[in-house]
């Protein structure tokens, strides 16, 4: 028998039961513990539904569009994670709207390539929780501040060295490495979705508009933040089979970052999302931005590091084939 376990129920009481859909199955072993090693690897691939007995919810951590993200602990272990909850409120109702099935879309997307990643500075997933009311994702828990945090504060120049601000990016840029060899794109990098633990180190978040490159259609071929989105993202919106733009969209949005990172502001201001929106759809506004970046490599009296000057201008290129991809 072929059991496709992935969104299964594990359900573990006194017996192990896999449940999907209207089917139900038994584990039944005479030897206990091939048991209990079957139990433990289903647990990583399956949606368990013990999350209130084994958790204590201490408070909340973060907010997204749709999630909440609450700090818990282990009953048993006592080890902090991050849990990212996703409300069933929202797919109650009578119908199917179209926020709904995007939502759905995206937590099933989220879930199925975070259990593919495993990486340092990624928040890795550990389990999948589905209670009455909520989906709850169990992830490494990153204690820190998000990048977004510390920008807003507006003295991120005058409090980070060149070197700490070039070790930070650096190792952004690591990650998006770590998710191109798995043919991964981000699509959703910015400084909301970077955290900075205390000693500096970083840690992705956030895989919910995430994709593999070679998909032959990709799920929000429109999508990711305001201000971070590389210019053929836009242009795809017309003709998205099969979609033109590939992982260095990810180094555009990291330009975006490292530009915000080493001026002290953000390449595209604006009052509101929708001016934002304008300026970053604008081939003009980036040939302007390029223009000035170039215009403070030549400016001898810059405090602003020339190095960093010169990668952000590969990062920042108009056209993808001229960008420079991570590996
Ligand atoms: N693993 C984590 N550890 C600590 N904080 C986290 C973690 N994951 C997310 N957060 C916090 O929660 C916020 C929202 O989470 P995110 O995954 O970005 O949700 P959304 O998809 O709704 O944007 C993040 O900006 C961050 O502040
Ligand atoms: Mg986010």
């Amino acid at each position: 028998m072929v059991l496709d376990v992935s969104f299964s129920r594990l359900v573990l009481n006194t017996k192990t039961t896999l449940i999907k859909g209207e089917s139900s199955f038994d584990l039944q072993f005479n030897d206990k513990q091939a048991e209990a090693r079957w139990a433990h690897a289903l647990k990583s691939v399956c949606v368990l539904t013990d999350f209130h007995e084994k958790y204590t919810i201490l408070r909340t951590i973060g907010r997204g569009n749709f999630a909440k993200v609450y700090l818990v602990e282990s009953r048993t272990s006592g080890k902090f994670y991050a849990a990212k909850a996703f409300s069933k409120e929202l797919d109650a109702g009578v119908g199917e709207n179209e926020e709904k099935r995007k939502l759905k879309l995206s937590i099933i997307n989220e879930i199925s390539l975070l259990r593919d990643i495993n990486y340092h500075n990624i928040a890795n997933l550990s389990k999948v929780y589905e209670t009455e009311n909520s989906i709850y994702l169990l992830l490494d828990h990153v204690q820190g501040r998000t990048l977004d945090q510390i920008l807003a504060r507006g003295d991120f120049t005058q409090k980070y060295s060149d070197e700490e601000i070039a070790i930070m990016f650096l190792s952004i840029l690591e990650g998006l490495a770590y998710l191109a060899s798995k043919g991964i794109m981000h699509r959703d990098l910015k400084p909301a979705n970077i955290i900075i633990e205390k000693e500096g180190k970083v840690k992705i978040v956030d895989f919910g508009f995430a994709t593999y490159i070679d998909q032959p259609e990709y799920i929000f071929p429109t999508c990711g933040s305001p201000g971070f989105l590389a210019l053929e993202i836009f242009q795809d919106e017309s003709q998205t089979t099969p979609p033109k733009y590939d992982d260095r969209c990810d180094v555009f949005s990291a330009g975006c970052i490292l530009f915000h990172m080493l001026f002290g502001f953000a390449l595209y201001p604006g009052a509101s999302n929708v001016q934002i929106l304008e300026n970053n759809q604008s081939y003009n506004y980036l040939s302007q931005k390029r223009q000035k970046i170039k215009a403070e490599i030549a400016n001898k009296d810059s405090k602003i590091n020339k190095q960093g000057l010169s990668l952000l201008l590969e990062l920042l290129a108009s056209d993808p084939k001229k960008s420079i991809i991570c590996d």
